[in-house]
């Protein structure tokens, strides 16, 4: 198996190499709280709800990062401004501060680096930093809420600063397996437990670990077997990290995706092709670990999957 890890821990480090982690355990709970500038997290989730950051004000990020599924959005591809539709499926917008790697393919090493092409993103906002911050400098509320924070105008520099701020708060802590790591052994039940081990037994743990139960290396999805193929009609997007590095090596490989609040995100993959967590975990099974599913663990897994959705501002997600 080919494994790249970019800041990761295995415990036992068996699969990959790497940092033995600090409990035994190998995913860990996500902090109660972020430490951060409120006044730029606030700036930055009004910039998140407003239509006039894309280009014809049409869209803002919300539209495809919805609170109420999942901070992704129900849809295989999304559709940015003029209705176009994206190449890849949405992912959620929670816990970003938790990933080494961000989009899909992992080309964006920072958050800031990801707002930065973002903007220009001609399927998504379609603007420049030079539109959109002549644009935010005409509006009162910008200009006088750019001063307040920033002591300046609206620039590239601090519309990516206040909008990474406030997609640094979009933690959703608390959910029961967390509970269940953090010492309560009855926050989740005796079979999502069972399901736990068969998460680990299989191997899907080798992937999928850390605080994001993914979200931390780059992997090639079709390890044993050609997904690709076997879907047919293979677009720019299916070659993942390959578009960036050009290396053959890097062909269908991409970061793992975080499975945290998985339960609420459908579509699945890259290409919002798995309509259910059934058909995903299917999907893994014959294409990342080379065996067909036994319905019965399959069933154990799905229900440990469900463990992994957390708590929003003290509610749980839904
Ligand atoms: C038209 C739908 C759409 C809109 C609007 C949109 N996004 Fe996204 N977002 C996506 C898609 C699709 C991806 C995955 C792109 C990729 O991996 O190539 C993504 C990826 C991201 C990521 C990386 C997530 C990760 O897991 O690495 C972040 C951060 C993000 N968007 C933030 C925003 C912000 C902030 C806005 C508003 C300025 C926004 N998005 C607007 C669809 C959208
Ligand atoms: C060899 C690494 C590897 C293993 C092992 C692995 N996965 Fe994955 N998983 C991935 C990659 C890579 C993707 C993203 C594929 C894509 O969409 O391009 C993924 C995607 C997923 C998704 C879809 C997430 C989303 O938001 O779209 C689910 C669910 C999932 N895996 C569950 C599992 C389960 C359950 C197992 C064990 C039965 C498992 N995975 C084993 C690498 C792995």
């Amino acid at each position: 198996m080919r494994c790249w890890l970019v800041g990761a821990m295995v415990a036992g480090a068996t699969l990959c190499g790497g940092a033995l982690a600090q409990s035994n355990e190998p995913i860990k709970p996500i902090p109660l709280e972020m430490k951060l500038d409120q006044r730029k997290v606030s700036l930055g989730e009004k910039l998140f709800f407003d239509r006039r950051v894309s280009e014809d004000g049409t869209v803002a990020c919300f539209a495809c990062h919805g609170f109420n599924t999942g901070g992704a959005d129900r849809t295989p591809l999304s559709r940015g401004i003029r209705g176009q539709e994206g190449a890849v499926n949405a992912p959620s917008i929670f816990n970003l501060a938790f990933n080494s790697r961000f989009s899909w393919d992992g080309r964006n090493e920072s958050l800031e680096d990801q707002i930065l092409k973002l903007m220009l993103n001609p399927k998504v906002m379609g603007t420049t930093w030079e539109k959109l911050s002549a644009r935010l400098n005409t509006q009162p509320d910008y200009v006088e809420a750019f001063k307040s924070v920033f002591g300046e105008q609206a620039n590239a520099k601090n519309i990516s600063e206040a909008i990474v701020a406030f997609e640094r708060s979009l933690i959703t802590p608390n959910a029961r397996f967390d509970k269940y790591l953090r010492g309560d052994k009855t926050a989740i039940t005796e079979e999502e437990q069972r399901g736990y081990q068969k998460f680990k037994a299989y191997g899907c743990i080798a992937c999928h670990q850390g605080v994001n139960v993914g979200g931390n290396m780059f992997q090639v999805f079709g390890v044993m077997g050609d997904y690709f193929k076997k879907r047919g009609n293979i677009t720019p997007a299916d070659f993942g990290r390959f578009n960036q590095t050009k290396n053959e090596a890097d062909k269908h490989v991409f970061r793992v995706p975080s499975l945290r609040n998985v339960a609420l995100t459908p579509p699945y993959f890259h290409d919002g092709s798995a309509a259910t967590l059934d058909d995903a975990v299917d999907i893994m099974f014959q294409y990342q670990l080379g065996r067909p599913a036994p319905k019965a663990d399959k069933e154990l897994i799905i229900k440990f999957l469900r463990t992994l959705t957390g708590e929003f501002r003290g509610k749980p997600l839904q």
